[in-house]
C-alpha cells in the first residue's frame, strides 16, 4: 500500500475501537466513546475494557480480538505500560490506524523511545501506521469521527490543520466557531513516531474537501520528505514554525555553519517545500482562511476599495511590507472609479469612495474592479459610519460578486468597527468571503494568495540537473587520503582539488615543502603571489598570521616564508597543539580584487545538506546578511537565492558600478550544491570563502576553501 493508501485507511475509518475505555466518567477512554457518539459516527464503534460489558450504552469487549467485525482505527487510551501488549493484538487484528492518545514515551527519554519504536514496529507487521504517541486524537469532519478528547469537532470547512502539539490543537477546535473558520479535519501528531507531516500533506493534497494544509510544527524528522510532499501538494500550505531560536550554532566549526541558525535553514526549506510561512497563531488562521476560501491571486495587481482614508493607507504601507505593493490604477480605470465617487474620492488606489458614499458607492466601485483586467486581486476596506449599515455593506459585497462574478480574482474584505461589524464579518465567510478586522491583516491574506499562485507557477521540479563535469572519484580520493591519515579536517590545498573536482575555478596553486623550492614554484605561477600555512591544525590561517599576500619578487618569498614559518610554530606553541604537522606553504597567484561573496554548506539535522550564499566580509560577519538552500538545486534555484540578501544592489551594480556575474556565480552555488549532496556521507561543512566575484561575462574566484569532514 501506498502511503496515501494507508492513510486513507487510517483517516477515514468506517469501525473504531477504543482501547481503554473507561466506565469513569471523566476518564480520557470514556471521553473519547462520548465524542464518538456526540460527533454522530456513523461506523461501527466498539468499547474495550477488561471487566465492563458495557460503556455508555454500547456493547464493549474484553479484548480487540473478540470484535466480530474488521476494525479500522484504534484509539488507545490505556496506560502507557498497556500499549505494546495492546498494539500486539490490534496487529492480529490487522487494524489499519493506531490513534495513540497515551503519554510517557519518547517525550520522557530513552527507555520510553524503544517502546514507542517497538510499537511502531508492530504495527507495521499487521499493515497498520500509527499516529502519536502523546496526542489528542484526530478530528475528522468528513467521517464525523471526534475521535479524540477535544470538545467537539470544530466547525466544518476547508481546512485540514495538522499540529505536533495537542493542547494548541484543542484551543484551535474551539476557537474554529470564534472565528467562523471551519476545519475539514484536526489531526494531532504529538510524537510522530510514524506518520508525520509528508504523510498528511501527501494525503489531504488529494482530499477534495481540503482546499488549504495548515500546520503547526516544532519540529521534522525527516525534512526532505517534508520539502518532497509540499512541492507535489499543489495545493496551498501555510505553516507556523516555533523554536526558530539559532540552535547548534555554538558548535559548529565552519564560517557557514555558525550562520546557520534553523530559522533561515527552515525559511529556505519551507521555500523549496512551496510552504507559505505564518510568524504566529493568527497569521496561520488568517491566511488559511484566504487559501481556503479564494481563488490564488494569478497577477501583482491589488485594488483596494476604501470608505476611510486612514485605512487605506494602512493597507498601502501592509501591502508594501508584505512584498504586494499597490500600484496606481491605470488612467482608463481611474476614469470608471471616478463615477463612483463623490469628487473629492481618490480613484488612484486605494479608490477612496469616501465617508459620504455609502452602499451604492461601494457596489459601483466593486463592480468596476471586478470587471476590470487590470487587476488581480480585490481589497473592500470599510470604516462603521453612521450614514451605512455593516451588514448592508456586506450584503452589497455578495451582490456585486453575485451579478459581476469574480472572474477568478481573489476578494477579500476588512471591517472596521463594533459587534455590527463582526456579525456582518460572520455572514461574509460563510459566504465564502474572507472577512478581517483590520487591514494589514487583509493584505496579509492577499498576499498569501500571490505568493501560492507563484508557488503553482514555480511547478513541481526544481529542473535540478547535475553537472556532467565533475570527477566524483577525483574528490573523493582526497577525502580518503585526509582520512587514512587521520584528520577530519581538509587543508586548503585538499579542499581546493575537491572543488576543482566540481568545476570551481580554484586558481592555480603549489605547496612548497622548502624555502628553495617555493621560489622555484613561484616562478612557476608568476607575480603577485599570495603564500598561506598548510597544518591542519591551524584553520583561520590569518589568525595565526600564515598569510601574506602580494608578493612580487623573489626576495618577498623568502621573507614571507620566514615570517610565516616563525607565526605557525609560535601559535603552535602558544595554543599548545599537540602532534602538530605543518605541511609546508601555500603559492597560489593572487586573485585581482573583486566583490567578495560567500558561499558555503552545513549539514542540517533535519535537511541534510544545506548551502548558504552572502556577500563577504562584514555583511556576512557583522550583518549576517545570509540565505540558505536545501541541496542540491539547479542554477534557477540559485539565481532565486541572490534577491534574498539585503545587500542585493551590490551585485546589480551600484554607483556606476557594472552588474556582476550573477550568471557563473549562481552556477557556482549550484554546483556547490551538488557537491555536498552527492558527498554528504563525508562531508560535515564546507566554505568558499572569500570568492572574489567580477563584472558580468569576467567569471568569479575561489580565493580561500576549507572542509570539514563527518566524523566517522
Ligand atoms: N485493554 C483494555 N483496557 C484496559 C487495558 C487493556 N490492556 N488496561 C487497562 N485498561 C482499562 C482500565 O481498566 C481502565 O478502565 P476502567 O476505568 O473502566 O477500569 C481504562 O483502561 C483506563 O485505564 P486507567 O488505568 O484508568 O488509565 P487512565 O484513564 O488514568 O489514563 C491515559 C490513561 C492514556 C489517559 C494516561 O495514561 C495518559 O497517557 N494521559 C495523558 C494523555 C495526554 O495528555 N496525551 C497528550 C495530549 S497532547
Amino acid at each position: 500500500m501506498s502511503s496515501v493508501q494507508e492513510m486513507k485507511a487510517l483517516l477515514t475509518p468506517k469501525s473504531i475501537a477504543i482501547i481503554g475505555a473507561s466506565s469513569k466518567d471523566n476518564a480520557i477512554g470514556n471521553i473519547v466513546v462520548k465524542n464518538l457518539i456526540e460527533s454522530h459516527f456513523e461506523g461501527a464503534i466498539y468499547p474495550i475494557n477488561p471487566k465492563a460489558p458495557e460503556i455508555r450504552g454500547i456493547k464493549a469487549y474484553p479484548s480487540i480480538l473478540d470484535v466480530p467485525g474488521e476494525v479500522d482505527m484504534a484509539v488507545f487510551c490505556v496506560p502507557a505500560k498497556a500499549v505494546l501488549g495492546a498494539a500486539e493484538e490490534c496487529a492480529k487484528k490487522h487494524v489499519k490506524g493506531y490513534v495513540i492518545i497515551t503519554s510517557g514515551f519518547s517525550e520522557i527519554g530513552h527507555e520510553g523511545a524503544e517502546v514507542e519504536k517497538k510499537i511502531v514496529e508492530v504495527a507495521h507487521s499487521g499493515g497498520g501506521r500509527v499516529m502519536g504517541p502523546n496526542i489528542v486524537g484526530v478530528l475528522l469532519n468528513g467521517s464525523k469521527a471526534n475521535a479524540s478528547f477535544a470538545p467537539c469537532l470544530p466547525l466544518d470547512g476547508k481546512t485540514a490543520l495538522i499540529s505536533q502539539s495537542g493542547a494548541l490543537l484543542i484551543s484551535l477546535d474551539m476557537n474554529t466557531f470564534v472565528r467562523h473558520l471551519g476545519a475539514s479535519s484536526m489531526i494531532s501528531l504529538g510524537n510522530m513516531s510514524d506518520v508525520d507531516f509528508a504523510d498528511c500533506i501527501n494525503f489531504y493534497a488529494e482530499d477534495d474537501k481540503t482546499n488549504c494544509i495548515g500546520l503547526y510544527i516544532e519540529g521534522l524528522k525527516n525534512g526532505r520528505a517534508f520539502i518532497e510532499a509540499g512541492r507535489k501538494a499543489g495545493k496551498p500550505i501555510v505553516a507556523l514554525k516555533s523554536g526558530v531560536s539559532a540552535h547548534g550554532a555554538a558548535a559548529a566549526a565552519s564560517h557557514t555553519g555558525s550562520l546557520a541558525g534553523s530559522v533561515k535553514v527552515y525559511d529556505a526549506a519551507f521555500k523549496q517545500a512551496h510552504v507559505i510561512r505564518a510568524r504566529d497563531l493568527d497569521e496561520l488562521l488568517d491566511c488559511s482562511q484566504a487559501l481556503a476560501l479564494q481563488p490564488v491571486m494569478k497577477g501583482e495587481n491589488i485594488c483596494v476599495v476604501t470608505n476611510g482614508g486612514g485605512i487605506g493607507v494602512l493597507s498601502s504601507d501592509s501591502a508594501e511590507a508584505y512584498g504586494v505593493p499597490l500600484k496606481t490604477a491605470p488612467a482608463d480605470l481611474q476614469v470608471e472609479f471616478k463615477k463612483c465617487m463623490p469628487d473629492f474620492g481618490s480613484a488612484k488606489n486605494p479608490v477612496d469612495i469616501t465617508g459620504g458614499a455609502g452602499l451604492k458607492g461601494y457596489e459601483d466601485a466593486i463592480a468596476v474592479a471586478l470587471k476590470s483586467d487590470w487587476v488581480n486581486g480585490l481589497a473592500v476596506l470599510y470604516c462603521e459610519t453612521a450614514n451605512t449599515e455593516p451588514d448592508e455593506i456586506a450584503e452589497g459585497i455578495l451582490a456585486a460578486v453575485k451579478n459581476n462574478g469574480t472572474n477568478g480574482k481573489p476578494i477579500v474584505t476588512c471591517f472596521v468597527g463594533g459587534f455590527k461589524c463582526q456579525a456582518a464579518g460572520k455572514k461574509l465567510i460563510e459566504a465564502g468571503i474572507p472577512f478581517y478586522e483590520n487591514p494589514d491583516k487583509a493584505m496579509r491574506a492577499l498576499s498569501a494568495l500571490r505568493q501560492a499562485a507563484l508557488f503553482q507557477e514555480e511547478g513541481i521540479a526544481d529542473d535540478y540537473v547535475p553537472a556532467k563535469d565533475v570527477d566524483q572519484a577525483a574528490a573523493r580520493a582526497v577525502i580518503a587520503a585526509a582520512r587514512a591519515d587521520g584528520r577530519s579536517v581538509l587543508t586548503e590545498p585538499e579542499a581546493k582539488k575537491v572543488f576543482a573536482a566540481y568545476g570551481l575555478p580554484v586558481g592555480k596553486a603549489l605547496v612548497a615543502k622548502t624555502e628553495d623550492e617555493a621560489v622555484k614554484m613561484a616562478a612557476e605561477i608568476g607575480y603577485p603571489l599570495v603564500m598561506k600555512i598548510v597544518s591542519p591544525q591551524i584553520i583561520h590561517k590569518s589568525d595565526a598570521g600564515g598569510v601574506k599576500v602580494n608578493i612580487k619578487d623573489e626576495a618577498g618569498v623568502r621573507a614571507a616564508w620566514k615570517t610565516i614559518m616563525d607565526n605557525a610554530k609560535a601559535f603552535i606553541a602558544k595554543k599548545d597543539i599537540k602532534d602538530a604537522a605543518i605541511h609546508g606553504i601555500l603559492l597560489q597567484s593572487m586573485a585581482p580584487l573583486g566583490k567578495e561573496v560567500i558561499v558555503g554548506s552545513v549539514n542540517d539535522p533535519q535537511f541534510g545538506p544545506t548551502v548558504m550564499f552572502g556577500m563577504g566580509g562584514i555583511f556576512v560577519e557583522v550583518l549576517k546578511d545570509v540565505t540558505f538552500r536545501v541541496a542540491p538545486f539547479s542554477q534557477k534555484t540559485a539565481m532565486g537565492m541572490l534577491p534574498e540578501i539585503k545587500s542585493y544592489k551590490i551585485l546589480q551594480g551600484t554607483r556606476g558600478e557594472k552588474r556582476l556575474d550573477q550568471e557563473r556565480l549562481s552556477e557556482i552555488i549550484s554546483r556547490i550544491s551538488q557537491l555536498v549532496s552527492e558527498l554528504s556521507d563525508e562531508i560535515a561543512e564546507t566554505d568558499a570563502n572569500p570568492i572574489m566575484l567580477y563584472p558580468e561575462g569576467e567569471g568569479l574566484a575561489v580565493v580561500d576553501a576549507r572542509i570539514i569532514l563527518k566524523k566517522k
